[in-house]
């Protein structure tokens, strides 16, 4: 966990992820920071333990090496204070044990990633805070659902698996008329291509699994708050002892000095394999915020800095009953595309996506939602992999 006192400079994303986070002739000059494996630190005296009065005092609450990761990702974010903690999921639930009470309501975007709405129909709710869906498109209109118990709102943009976009200045800017706290997982887009707290939200969550680590082999979260909000998850983090690895930050900061390469190529590819799909009979839709017939595009073009890798589309099925032997026999036939979940990483992924814990947004009905993300590979083979499983599909019964 890390304060941050030195503030972002004015460098390209580029040049600030080749550098943040890490002064090499803090160590030596050597160019990457030491992994430090702890659990204890040693005081030179009772006095010094008793006072605490030396940076590190016990590795639940820091190292060298997760610092420089929490730094970096505060230069990134322009946050005040970043934990890390291990895993993408563990990143939203503990912000939300961080600002959440017994007796609390909280807003959560219906498109939320499943197993946070796992954690809040389950052991939210046991804690006795009562979490209402929200529609993505619903903007300033959410004003109408505060009550006077609201003290979260959550927010993820694009929305997991159907990527609906979000008005996160409209929703920011009510929700802090009503003294709530505002969470966003950020993890598509990485603070590369959109900044939560430029647009008014007060703690950014990434899955660091994804885009930063992007090797498909480390699990990690981190959550970047503001100012105001930073010591009350520091609190929290430092309550729960919940903390990621030194292994893991050294890991996850070595993928973040590439992550500005990997997704101009993650976006390349994946946008033009989107309108290869979009031109295609045998797609209903296509799920991705960069294509204009997106209906949350405007948005997208307004706010966000790029695209990343990873979108749904809709396999045209006529009939219902056949949606899921259509999907299956799809994925089956490919052989470049592994069928996994999470994504980020450098391979290309697909899977089936339901759709039906979906409190507020029916899903598609002209078919099943396939979901894919764009690796790195050359896109004609990529798109030579997918042709083979339309083919496959369409023979299928
Ligand atoms: C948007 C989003 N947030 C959070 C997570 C959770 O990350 P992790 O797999 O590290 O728990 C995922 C995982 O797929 C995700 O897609």
């Amino acid at each position: 966990m890390s304060d941050n006192n030195d503030r972002p400079k004015a460098l390209g994303p580029n040049t600030q992820l080749v550098r943040a986070g890490y002064n090499p002739f803090d160590y030596h000059g050597f160019i990457n920071p030491p992994v430090t494996r702890a659990s204890t630190v040693l005081f030179p005296n009772a006095k010094a333990m008793e006072r605490h009065e030396q940076k590190y005092t016990y590795a639940t609450r820091g190292t060298p090496t997760t610092d420089a990761l929490c730094e970096a990702v505060n230069e990134l974010e322009g946050t005040a204070g970043t934990i890390i903690v291990p895993s993408g999921l563990a990143a939203v639930t503990l912000a939300f044990l961080a600002y959440l009470s017994p007796g609390d309501h909280a807003l959560v975007v219906d498109s939320v990633y499943g197993n946070v709405r796992h954690f809040c129909d389950t052991m939210l709710t046991r804690f006795g805070v009562q979490v209402e869906y929200y529609d993505p498109s619903i903007g300033a209109s959410i004003d109408s659902l505060f009550k006077p118990n609201t003290r979260l709102v959550h927010l993820e943009a694009p929305g997991s698996n159907s990527f609906e976009m979000q008005d996160v200045p409209a929703i920011t800017a009510v929700a802090h008329r009503h003294a709530a706290v505002v969470t966003m997982d950020n993890t598509w887009a990485t603070p590369l291509y959109f900044r939560p707290l430029d647009f008014g939200v007060d703690v950014s969550i990434q899955a660091a699994t994804k885009y930063p680590a992007g090797h498909s082999d480390i699990l990690l979260g981190t959550v970047s708050a503001n100012a105001e909000h930073w010591k009350r998850l520091k609190y929290a983090n430092g309550a729960l002892g919940i903390c990621g690895a030194p292994d893991d930050a050294y890991q996850v900061l070595r993928g973040l000095r590439t992550m500005g390469v990997r997704l101009e190529r993650h976006q390349s590819n994946a946008l033009e394999i989107a309108q290869w799909l979009e031109a295609r009979d045998d797609v209903a839709r296509v799920l991705h915020p960069a294509l204009p017939s997106f209906p949350g595009h405007e948005i997208w073009k307004r706010d966000f800095k790029g695209a990343s890798g990873v979108f749904s589309f809709v396999l045209a099925v006529a009939r219902t009953d056949e949606f899921q032997a259509k999907a299956q026999a799809f994925l089956n036939a490919l052989l470049l595309f592994g069928i996994g979940y999470s994504w980020g990483g450098f391979p290309s992924l697909a899977l089936h996506v339901d759709l039906n814990d979906r409190r507020i947004l029916p899903p598609p009905e002209e078919g099943p939602v396939l979901r894919l993300h764009i690796g790195l590979e050359d896109v004609v083979d990529l798109k030579a992999d997918l042709e083979k499983g339309f083919s496959v599909a369409r023979a299928s019964r």
